[in-house]
């Protein structure tokens, strides 16, 4: 593996912050093209993009969200001024966020083939992380609640037999970049099976 790759690889952080500086669809088509050479076991990519930009797109994404977790009852433990604090501190990111990508993949109902096709499109996921952080754009990879809602699915139009795998929110990179969470060591999940 090249020192390049593996900076990169060892370099890449989740990135919450978010700037409001536009992101180009040619910067963020190039990036998935180089992505869609994940791997796949089958005979075409099972992923599909969907693409948010912009703050109009975003409202609408944010208020789809929010409508979901009060349908599922998300922040049952906390009271209406505490919940009103974190629907707007979720409004204020949003609005913020100049691209998202909305990641499936698709499903067919044989558990074998749609394991594969969430490990593929996991994969392909990981290849837009790092393609973008080469050209300085951050992401954050989520699976909040709303992922998991049939209702939430169709209220943005993603159809019934595709799954979720992530939500993707871009940002460009400004200033400091946050330092890696120390990971375990090896001697902590690498296990020799002595057979
Ligand atoms: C499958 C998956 C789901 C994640 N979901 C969220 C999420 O919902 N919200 C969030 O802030 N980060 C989410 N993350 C980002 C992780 O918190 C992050 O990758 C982890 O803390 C390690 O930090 P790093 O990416 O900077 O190395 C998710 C990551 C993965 C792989």
């Amino acid at each position: 593996m090249s020192q390049t790759m593996r900076q990169l690889i060892r370099e890449r952080r989740t990135i919450r912050q978010t700037s409001p500086e536009e992101l180009s669809v040619g910067e963020i088509e190039q990036i998935l093209e180089t992505a869609a050479y994940a791997p796949f076991h089958s005979k075409t990519e099972p992923w599909k993009v969907y693409t948010l930009q912009g703050k109009a797109a975003h409202k609408h994404y944010i208020d789809r969200i929010l409508e979901c977790y009060r349908r599922i009852n998300l922040w049952k433990n906390f009271g209406p001024e505490r919940i009103s604090e974190l629907e707007d501190k979720s409004r204020e990111y949003f609005e913020k966020v100049p691209f998202s990508l909305i990641v499936t993949s698709k499903t067919t109902g044989v558990e074998k083939a749609d394991f594969e096709a969430v490990l593929a499109t996991a994969a392909f996921i990981q290849n837009i992380q790092l393609a973008a952080w080469e050209v300085e754009i951050g992401i954050t990879w989520r699976t909040t609640e709303n992922i998991f809602d049939s209702e939430f699915q169709q209220s943005i139009g993603i159809p019934e037999d595709e799954r979720i795998v992530g939500s993707l929110q871009l940002t460009r990179l400004k200033g400091k970049k946050p330092k890696a969470k120390r990971r375990k060591e090896l001697s902590e999940w690498v296990f020799s099976l002595g057979i």
